[in-house]
């Protein structure tokens, strides 16, 4: 439970994204989090208290003067019991009033009371996000420490495109995760390179060869390793995944792209976790033209070796940087998993079996075992792959604290 013991004030403004906090707030509760939502009166004219209360199993605070108990003044018992205090989605009325110290209802007080980190997303009409009044009172609100996940364009409620819709959910429940766990900040300044999904290699203009790969695991690290500080290149093959705010993602389709954006990027690597599934090998030539069946009952394909990027980089930075790698097997995983740590090079490899249930492609569980260069092997039980994630990162600062600084 990746927010266990942690309460975060949901605040609610009236604008018609209002019902996306219900969204906001069912995710927080199912990460363990304790919930607390504030709303404007407007904002009870888009989505009811009762919505919220059903969710967090609290009483939703709208009115300042409605005391639940008289040993207490609510507003500041709220604002002091937030670890994170976020306003979703917020308008343009709300940040001017507390840009300008204005606290006239129960969400502007007890924001105005909190000492927690704020989370503002803004949404609203694009012309009232470009007012140059609403972006200074942005801009003011940031230079106090107030934090943003700035709206994104599209079409917007009242009909016009634009800078102004709520950012999507998940982006916003990361930055709360960020600044929830911003005590575990444990990755700052590190520098994290990881590949995910499937490579791509061509035949011709209409086919390929490729794998199951949907990338899951590899944004889950992504993911794991940017909540917990670390800058994060993410080289992405064809996944099924949302690009991670705050992720550096580099979309490639073949191995050999993926090796040179690997290769690169792990110049100022202090960790590197190669979870992609990646082609061993791919067509012998890329035909311009669609390949014809002329009338043949078979045909036969040349394939051949693609670059071990795992390999190459044990050799290249084996012993001053850390490496990670995954074994994708079907059989005698321990023992698979145990050779290709030798053979690569690297620190420790991440062993998954796709007969075993729960595990490998697609699934948002995954079970595996970690097999290090010592020989010593850790099998772990089944668990989400963002949990795993935390485990491999745990492992891999561990490693990155033995590394020669060259
Ligand atoms: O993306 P998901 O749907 O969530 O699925 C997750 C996963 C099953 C893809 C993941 O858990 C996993 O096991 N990834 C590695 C898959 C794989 O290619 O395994 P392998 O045993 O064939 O390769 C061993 C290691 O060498 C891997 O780290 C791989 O990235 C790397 N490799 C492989 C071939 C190659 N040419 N270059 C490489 O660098």
């Amino acid at each position: 439970m990746l927010l266990k013991n942690k309460t975060i004030v949901v605040g609610v403004t009236g604008g018609i994204a209002a019902y996306k906090a219900l969204e906001l707030t069912s995710k927080l509760i199912k990460s363990g989090a304790d919930v607390k939502v504030v709303m404007t009166k407007s904002a009870t004219e888009f989505v009811r208290p009762l919505s919220f209360q059903s969710l967090s199993k609290k009483p939703v605070a709208v009115d300042t003067f409605d005391e639940p108990n008289t040993w207490e003044i609510r507003h500041i018992s709220l604002a002091k019991s937030a670890d994170v205090f976020t306003i979703v989605p917020c308008t343009a009325n709300v940040i001017g009033k507390i840009a300008s110290g204005i606290a006239d209802d129960m969400l502007t007080t007890t924001v105005m009371a909190t000492k927690a980190p704020v989370l503002i997303a803004p949404a609203m009409n694009t012309n009232m996000f470009e007012n140059p009044i609403v972006q200074n009172n942005i801009e003011k609100l940031k230079s106090y420490g107030y934090e943003f996940v700035m709206p994104t364009e599209g079409r917007l409620a009242c009909g016009d495109t634009g800078q102004g819709k709520l950012s999507d959910i998940n982006s916003i429940f990361d930055k709360i995760v960020c600044l929830a766990l911003s005590k575990n900040t444990d990755l700052k300044n590190k520098n994290i390179v990881i590949s995910a999904g499937a490579t791509i290699e061509k035949i011709d203009p209409v086919r390929y060869i490729t794998n199951h790969s949907t990338g899951k695991m590899g944004f889950a690290l992504a993911r794991a390793a940017y909540q917990r500080g670390a800058n994060v290149t993410l080289v992405a093959g064809s996944n099924r995944c949302n690009k991670i705010n705050g992720v550096n993602q580099i979309d490639i389709e073949s191995a050999e792209e993926m090796k040179t954006a690997v290769m690169t990027a792990s110049k100022n690597a202090d960790i590197i976790i190669m979870s992609a599934a990646v082609a061993d090998f791919k067509p012998n030539s890329f035909s311009d033209e669609k390949i014809k069946k002329s009338g043949a009952d078979h045909i036969t394909l040349e394939l051949t070796r693609n670059p071990d990027i795992l390999k190459e980089l044990g050799e290249k930075h084996g012993g001053t940087k850390t490496i990670i790698g995954f074994a994708m097997e079907t059989q005698n995983l321990i023992e698979n998993a145990q050779k290709k740590c030798a053979e690569k090079k690297v620190d420790f490899i991440v062993a998954n079996n796709l007969r075993t249930e729960g595990a490998g492609f697609g699934t948002d569980t995954n079970v595996a075992s970690i097999v290090s260069q010592d020989g010593s092997t850790i099998k772990l039980p089944k668990m989400s792959k963002l949990e795993l994630a935390d485990i491999i990162l745990d492992k891999a600062l561990e490693c990155s604290k033995n590394c020669k600084i060259l």
